[in-house]
């Protein structure tokens, strides 16, 4: 194909785009076609080293054959039912998320958004069960929890929520790694806490860990106060830092874990794991999804995690991380100026700029790498837990060409 014939099939994709889609997004002009491993290619043909993972979703990089096994094996017999019959594979998956994670029982969804509704509907159940009269739920100040009215409500993030007006009430916002705030908030909201829900490393506040320090505090108060500690691992979860769920670098359980993105490779699917002490607070005919569970994505889901699990993935994940922090702490001091801290957990990885980190995301795009700018001047790398060393330096050789280019 000629230069104009490639030129214009992005442009007549992006047209139609525009002119049918809401613009809820801010694109690159850029429409991929396939995917191998940590590979993507676009509609021109030209290769990218895909370090974005769709925003931690394809965890195994794209096409891994055994999915695609699975995929084809279910689609071949049944997609979906309903969930007034049992389903083998909502069963297996279940079974094989408690037993990697905590005793208790799954509730299925759709996305990431959902869990956390299904989240504060539980805790909304734990504060009538307890009688609180004026319940509250704490979240971080910098979180972000989906789009949908409840998790919008329980996000920190103030951009997401304005401009619709009052939200759902009852929810207050932590300063995270503020220990003597955390102490402040639940001597402020004495009685009243039903939860605190949050991710263990804010993701789109530019990955940002919250302390061990910290976390142990807030299991120790949540405890202490009867509330319950939820965590959402939508970003965290599947293999991403270094463990099969965040929460298990911890000396501590959460009570309730959330779940989606990585669970279904990029089918979609949400989870939400309520500990056994508590799966009481949800009863029949209280919380239900039409789609949640069906048997297409159970399967795949269970398939992503037999082979994260079989071929022990997780295990390479903190010396792959270790190479990774340490090549970027080299580009660091060649740029001490661009590069002011570099922060993260596994492969979930954040690079804080002193300048608007969308320009290099969009100049790596142009050099054949996909990266993720977050909460204006992070860069955010989530590369598969799967990637090679090899193409680890590769993508951050890149990385410091873009850097070199910028004038600061
Ligand atoms: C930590 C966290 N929670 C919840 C969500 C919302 O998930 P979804 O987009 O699947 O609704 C996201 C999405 O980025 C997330 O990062």
């Amino acid at each position: 194909m000629s230069e104009i014939q490639l030129s214009s099939k992005i442009e007549s994709i992006k047209e139609k785009t525009n002119k049918y889609v809401l613009g809820t997004y801010n694109r690159f002009d850029i429409a991929f076609e396939y995917g191998v491993g940590e590979l993507l290619f676009d509609v021109n043909g030209k290769q990218y080293i895909d370090f974005q993972s769709g925003i931690s979703v394809t965890n195994l990089g794209h096409s891994e054959a055994d999915i695609i096994d699975a995929l084809r094996e279910q689609a071949d017999k049944l997609f979906h039912t309903s969930n007034l019959f049992y389903s083998s594979e909502q069963a297996d998956l279940a079974e094989v998320l408690i037993v990697n994670s905590f005793p208790g029982k799954v509730f299925f969804c759709n996305s990431g958004t959902e869990a956390n509704e299904g989240a504060i509907k539980i805790a909304r159940r734990h504060a009538v069960s307890k009688g609180i009269k004026d319940p509250v739920v704490l979240t971080m100040k910098g979180s972000f929890h989906g789009r949908t009215t409840g998790a919008m409500s329980m996000t920190g993030q103030y951009k997401v929520r304005e401009g619709f007006g009052d939200l759902l009430p009852g929810f207050d916002y932590i300063e995270e790694n503020n220990i003597t705030h955390l102490i402040e908030m639940f001597s402020k909201y004495k009685g009243r806490i039903s939860a605190v829900i949050t991710e263990p490393v804010l993701g789109e506040y530019g990955v940002l860990p919250l302390s061990d320090e910290f976390l142990i505090q807030l299991r120790k108060l949540t405890a202490e106060n009867g509330a319950l500690l939820v965590f959402d691992e939508i970003q965290t979860g599947i293999g991403r830092t270094g463990k099969l769920f965040c929460f298990q670098h911890f000396p501590f359980t959460p009570d309730v874990l959330t779940l989606a993105k990585a669970l279904g490779s990029g089918f979609p699917i949400g989870a939400v794991i309520v500990g056994e002490k508590h799966t009481h607070l949800l009863q029949s005919g209280m919380h239900g999804s039409t789609f949640g569970g069906n048997h297409l994505a159970c399967k795949i889901a269970f398939e992503t995690l037999r082979v994260i699990l079989t071929r022990d993935l997780i295990s390479q994940v903190p010396s792959l991380s270790e190479f990774f922090f340490r090549r970027l702490r080299l580009i660091q001091n060649n740029f001490p100026n661009l590069i002011t801290e570099i922060r993260g957990k596994g492969l979930h990885i954040g690079v804080v700029l002193s300048i608007p980190s969308r320009e290099i995301v969009k100049e790596c795009l142009q050099n054949g790498l996909i990266l993720n700018s977050t909460n204006e001047k992070v860069v955010r790398i989530m590369p598969p837990i799967n990637i090679s060393i090899e193409r680890i330096e590769e993508a951050m050789t890149i990385f410091e060409t873009v850097l070199a280019g910028v004038n600061v």
